[in-house]
């Protein structure tokens, strides 16, 4: 199929979104890991416009500067008193002129469409050669939106907005998406005549319609197949409905592409994620941002991973990862942080309570539990034992640590950092280093053991302890006499 070119796209985004109770503006709003705003944005760029326009006027300096952002190829035309859907498109056009070929009229805050209805709304309007083609849907309470009224034969005649229609024609079902296919030069024509003569004292947009009608052109609709695409957010129950319908709609698609999702219920997987095949997301999981997650992962259940890349046949279990690059065959958690600069080599391991900031880890290296390590560089083959510190900080400045390859760090070791244990070198258990361990070397820094005898029973007399000892005493000295 040949989709037209639209010569814009215009996304209509100036309104307050007072229902959102919120400082943040409603476009702003994220769901799956983008603003509203940008839903409809990506939509439209499926469309491939010459250009694409967005109308902005409350919370100017926000929406504008997310805008200029992370959407360099849109232009942002501002209108500064929001006086209607048929204002905001004068006001368009008034800046950029008249726009001659096809002129898509959407909004920014329905994040549901999809760029093939998008395409077929253009495809009909083209092919039944209209000055305008609305796109409308039958919905089961039409409450609030403009409806459309059509003669006998079907054809549409109007659109009249809830506030101003009829009890007769508040019952018609077909609502008006907002989103339309126009003529460019018979738009900016048409939308000079909108009168604010309504029951909002607004320029309605969609009076376009009658007018063009009026003057002869061909009007016509085009029935989603699919209300749910064309609702908009105005509040945040419907934005979390939203999100629910776009969240399943991305698992779907990453399933049908070979990806085992344990339990769509409780995933949620952003827009910007990718999965590759024969991959495994368990129970809990969110993946954000731009997470990669390569063959034969394993990742879940209760893991969030944000900006993480999980290679290929790694596990990753009850962990929170942020911007962590996760090895093949690596293992990870249960109940792991991995921080901003977590590196993690091939067949690698961050175990049990294992936080990780900042960190470098080498090849088969692995530091199974209890440990923070920040600000280090650990080589090949490592081991660091349960409850190793990488004192990184001296409450000041951060320091850095060198682990080199085939090291062993024994319980318990503090590593007062800046400091190496060189290659093959061991730390004792319980030691605080603080200088470097050369290369094969044993670093011990912790005082001898004494055992004062009898202790127990001349300082804890008469506890349970002290009888423990007292048996236990009285028994070797009868296995000793025995001898
Ligand atoms: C509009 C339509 C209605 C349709 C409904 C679908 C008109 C007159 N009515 O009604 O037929 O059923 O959308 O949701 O068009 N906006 C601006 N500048 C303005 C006014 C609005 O940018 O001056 C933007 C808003 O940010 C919003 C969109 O246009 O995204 C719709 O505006 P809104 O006032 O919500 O129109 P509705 O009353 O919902
Ligand atoms: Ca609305």
């Amino acid at each position: 199929m040949s989709v037209p070119r639209p010569a814009a796209v215009i996304v209509l985004a100036a309104g307050e979104g007072t229902r959102m109770k919120s400082q943040t503006p409603k476009v702003l709003h994220e769901l799956c890991g983008r603003a509203l705003v940008d839903h409809m944005l990506a939509a439209a760029r499926g469309l491939g416009p010459e250009q694409l326009i967005v109308v902005i006027g409350h919370a100017l300096e926000r929406v504008g500067g997310h805008l200029a952002a992370t959407s360099p190829d849109a232009r942002a035309v501002v209108q500064h008193e929001q006086r209607g859907t048929g204002h905001a498109v004068r006001t368009v056009l008034e800046e950029v002129g008249v726009i001659s070929g096809t002129v898509l009229v959407t909004y920014g805050d329905v994040p549901l469409m999809r760029p093939q209805t998008l395409a077929e709304l253009l495809e009909r309007h083209e092919a039944e050669g209209n000055a305008v083609t609305v796109l409308t849907a039958n919905v089961p309470d039409p409450t609030g939106y403009g409806r459309i009224i059509r003669d006998e034969s079907g054809a549409v005649l109007e659109i009249v907005e809830d506030k101003d229609a009829s009890p007769e024609q508040r019952a018609i079902k077909e609502m008006n998406s907002g989103i339309y296919a126009f003529d460019g030069s018979l738009l900016a024509d048409a939308v000079k005549r909108v009168s604010t003569d309504n029951a909002q004292g607004e320029e309605y947009l969609t009076d376009v319609l009658a007018i063009l009608r009026g003057d002869g052109h061909r009007v016509g609709a085009c029935v989603a197949g699919d209300f749910v695409e064309v609702e908009g957010v105005n509040d945040r129950v419907q934005l979390a409905a939203a999100r629910k319908v776009l969240n399943q709609r991305l698992l779907e698609d990453h399933m049908r592409a070979g990806v085992t999702i344990i339990d769509p219920g409780s995933t949620w997987i952003d827009v910007g994620v990718r999965i590759a095949p024969d991959t495994v997301i368990h129970p809990g999981t969110q993946l954000h941002g731009d997470t990669v997650i390569e063959t034969g992962a394993e990742v879940g259940p209760a893991t969030t991973l944000t900006d993480t890349r999980v290679g290929e046949g790694a596990v990753v279990r009850n962990a929170v990862c942020d911007s962590a690059d996760i090895g093949p065959e690596v293992n990870v958690g249960p109940y792991a942080y991995l921080r901003p600069g977590t590196v993690l080599g091939r067949k690698s391991k961050a175990g049990t309570f294992v936080e990780m900031k900042n960190t470098k880890v080498g090849e088969r290296s692995k530091v199974p539990h209890l440990s923070y390590a920040g600000d280090a560089t650990i080589g090949d083959d490592v081991n660091i034992g349960a409850s190793t510190v990488f004192v990184n900080y001296d409450g000041v400045n951060k320091h850095q640590t060198t682990i080199r390859d085939g090291a062993f760090v024994g319980c318990d070791t503090m590593l007062v950092a800046p400091v190496t244990v060189n290659d093959g070198a061991y730390t004792a258990a319980g030691s605080v280093i603080v200088d470097d361990v050369p290369p094969g070397a044993i670093g011990v820094a912790r005082a001898r053991q004494r055992n004062i005898e009898k202790w127990v029973l001349r300082r804890r007399a008469g506890t349970k302890s002290a009888a423990a000892a007292q048996r236990a005493l009285a028994e070797q000295e009868q296995q000793e006499s025995g001898k």
